[in-house]
């Protein structure tokens, strides 16, 4: 049987990412570069046949589990951590009785290679034994789009220069743990049933995974081995014994099919229903619905960038996580920090879902957009109930959640070695403000009425009466947010941070303007207010406080006092920072850092980019110059806001820099320290590419009125090419660095363009 079909790559190298050879200290980062993700789950590229660096792990989204007992010595109290699922494509081989595993033999050469075109992962490689026999083994893994409950593998093994009996033994492992050795998971029953699903349980979140495997082993000439197979409480197995000679290929196609209690009360029929359809279509058939399904996200996603390869393939490599990190038919689970390819803050949705990621999925996909507010407005009763628990009214959305809703911040973490209380769970508390804004920007890149009427209004409003309460006014009748932690988190318990003031104060004035919003459809309001209460007397309050917030803006120079305070603060020096070497956090000590300066992050530059109509040509200059020489980019959601702002501002030397920063996060796999991706790729960082390339480089400005697009090319681009969702249109776009924009429309009614000051004119399609 002709297999080559399986392993073949796309051609552009630019659609390709590669890794050659094996090196066990860097393996955890490749394997969660390389990562195959579809939304409902994320597979690391852990090697098949294991290894003592290999991690393997599967984290289904939404899957949480809280153990009995803290996972580590720094917290009081457990927390919900994202569950590694059943270990679904682990394969053993032993030929004559040696394992073929990478530190059991000689490894000739390894290439691994993740197709981002097509989302599947291709690995080639060739290994001799102490007896001297060289074998070759290729193999293909995907996760798939067309079908999310869908794994799949191929696996050729080709003795070289030797006959040998071979074994080999394929499993579904659901004996596994977190890092952290925690094990959330259980088998359902103490018996297993031979050919029926393995059935796990969250041990004390009670969610049932039910994984159903079968696998064909065939020699070249499509004559199947037989096979046997196994099934323990928390194990699948399958196993063959074969001779195979010297030059003769056999190739394992295993189908595995997940289903979980999330997606219906008894997954277990299901698991096994979906096995055998996906057994009847086959392998290579599979493959291509799922390469379609890709193709069909990068014709709306793909940015071009034909003159430079190198952050070509960066840039898709950006794109590949963001498409595969959310899905469109769950409304109930959202992205975590480091989405489904690694553990590093548990799984732990923050406002990097919303403020980095969901750009670029809401001008791409928009149906993805909506899914992930959705999953905020089902959990908006936890939001008021934090609200509440502080004393109250409204909603606030919780800095860290998981799969209920309700805040899951760790109350300790480990700072340079100091065990440094937590206080973002308390008080980062412009996440509420932010999803408000994305709820806003959904409504305003879809005009989908029906959303802002049923979900987003009821969100947007509940905020809106938590900032208004929150909000304290002094006597000469300003208002003031205090105790909080802006999105620059070096400055905890802090008064008046501008990004939250700002932001607050923009979604009083918007929650207070809903009514008219919500004019077309009349039946609408009259309801909503009764059912949340809501008076003109309050609406009128919402707008006082607006009026009232403090802004730290000094209308002589345009600067935004980051907080009450920040400029009296100890100057310092980044020259030469690092953060990949040391954090000023782990440098200074985490109190003697808040005295000075430093931001670790993007935090006033947020704002502006944010609430970009608020602000004039000469705030955004003088703010982007005041603080980005004082901000260490210790956070990896920093340098693509730069990109953005440097780009709008035409400091493409910045831009650039930025950008490359932004998208080597994750890619630039050998640098020391901390900041690799091996807890996962920093899906944020990623999101935050998209964002200044489109809103940046691009200079793309969503407007009420449409679409203003001010770009920012650099000469070694060549050009930028895009695509854009608006308002169920399509745009393709296309600038190059004289300025010049050209504008298609592929399918859609006409937008409203303007390009830089000029006047807005729609774009039709051609005649
Ligand atoms: C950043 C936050 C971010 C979190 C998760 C922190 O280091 O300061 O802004 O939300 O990481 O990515």
């Amino acid at each position: 049987m002709d297999t080559d079909h399986l392993f073949t790559l796309t051609a552009d190298p630019t659609w390709l990412l590669r890794i050659d050879g094996f090196d066990p200290d860097y393996e955890a980062q490749a394997e969660a570069v390389l990562a195959l993700v579809n939304g409902y789950q994320g597979t690391r590229a852990a090697l098949e046949e294991g290894h003592p660096a290999a991690r393997p792990a599967t984290f289904l989204a939404g899957i949480f589990n809280t153990p009995a007992a803290p996972q580590a010595p720094e917290l009081e109290a457990p927390i919900p951590e994202l569950v590694v699922g059943p270990d679904w494509s682990q394969v053993q081989i032993a030929i004559d009785g040696t394992l073929l595993r990478l530190d059991q033999v000689e490894l000739l050469e390894q290439c691994r290679t993740l197709d981002m075109a097509r989302g599947v992962l291709v690995r080639e490689w060739r290994v001799r034994d102490a007896a001297g026999r060289i074998t070759a083994l290729r193999s293909l893994r995907f996760a798939s789009l067309a079908n999310r409950h869908l794994l799949a593998q191929a696996l050729e093994i080709r003795p070289e220069n030797y006959s040998a009996a071979i074994v080999l033994t394929a499993t579904v492992n659901g004996a596994v743990t977190n890092a952290n050795q925690t094990r959330h998971l259980e088998a359902l029953s103490s018996a297993a049933l031979p050919g029926a699903p393995l059935v796990l349980r969250t041990r004390q979140s009670g969610y049932l995974i039910a994984c159903a495997a079968h696998a064909l082993l065939a020699d070249v000439n499509g004559a199947v081995v037989a096979s046997s197979t196994e099934a323990t409480p928390t194990a699948l197995r399958q196993h063959w014994q074969f001779t195979a000679g010297a030059g003769q290929s056999f190739t394992l196609q295993k189908l595995v099919s997940i289903v979980t209690s999330r997606d219906m009360p008894d997954p277990t029929a299901a698991a096994a229903a979906h096995l055998r359809e996906f057994q009847r279509v086959g392998l290579a058939a599979l493959l291509s619905e799922h390469s379609a399904a890709w193709a069909e996200r990068w014709a709306a996603t793909d940015i071009q960038i034909p003159g430079d390869a190198a952050l070509q393939g960066e840039v898709r490599f950006a794109l590949y996580h963001l498409i595969g990190a959310a899905n469109p038919d769950d409304e109930r689970s959202s992205i975590g920090a480091r989405a489904l390819t690694g553990e590093r803050y548990r799984g732990h949705v923050f406002w990097d879902t919303e403020i980095f990621v969901w750009p670029a999925l809401l001008y791409t996909h928009p149906q993805t957009a909506r899914a992930l507010l959705m999953y905020r407005y089902h959990t908006l009763d936890g939001a008021r109930a934090k609200a509440a628990a502080n004393g109250y009214r409204g909603a606030l959305f919780p800095w860290e959640a998981a799969d209920t809703g309700d805040e899951v911040t760790p109350d300790f973490m480990l700072s340079g070695g100091e065990r440094v209380p937590v206080l973002t769970g308390r008080e980062e508390q412009h996440i509420a403000a932010d999803i408000a804004y994305a709820v806003l920007q959904y409504v305003q890149a879809t005009g989908d009425p029906g959303f802002l009427a049923q979900y987003g209004a009821e969100m947007v409003l509940e905020v809106a009466r938590f900032w208004a309460d929150r909000a304290e006014r002094d006597e000469a009748g300003v208002y003031h947010i205090r105790r909080v932690i802006g999105p620059d988190e070096y400055h905890e318990t802090v008064d008046d941070n501008a990004y939250t003031n700002h932001l607050a104060a923009w979604v009083l004035r918007r929650a207070a303007a809903l009514e008219q919003a919500l004019q077309a459809l009349p039946v609408e309001w009259p309801a909503l207010a009764e059912r949340l209460q809501l008076t003109r007397a309050e609406l009128e309050q919402w707008r006082t406080v607006a009026a009232g917030l403090a802004r730290g803006y000094d209308p002589a120079t345009g600067l935004i006092e980051q907080f009450a305070g920040y400029h009296a603060l100890d100057p310092i020096d980044l020259s030469g920072h690092d953060p990949s070497v040391a954090t000023v956090d782990a440098r200074l000590g985490w109190y003697a850092m808040q005295r000075t300066q430093v931001l670790k992050q993007a935090d006033v530059v947020m704002l502006l980019i944010l609430l970009w109509e608020e602000f004039t040509e000469r705030d955004y200059a003088a703010n982007y110059a005041y603080y980005e020489p004082r901000t260490s980019h210790d956070s990896s959601l920093s340098p693509s806001f730069h990109a953005l702002m440097a780009a709008r501002l035409g400091l493409l030397a910045d831009a650039e820099r930025y950008l490359r920063k932004a998208t080597l996060i994750d890619l630039d796999l050998y640098r020391p320290g901390h900041a690799g991706a091996s807890g996962g790729v920093h899906i944020a960082a990623l999101g935050g590419v998209w964002q200044a390339l489109a809103l940046g480089f691009m200079g793309i400005q969503p407007t009420a009125t449409g679409l203003r697009i001010t770009p920012h090319i650099p000469s070694g681009w060549g050009e930028l090419g895009m695509r854009f969702t608006w308002r169920g249109s399509r745009l393709r776009l296309r600038a190059t660095p004289d300025g010049k924009v050209t504008i298609t429309l592929e399918h859609g009614d006409p937008v409203q363009v303007a390009i830089g000051a000029g006047p807005w004119e729609e774009v039709t399609h051609d005649e």
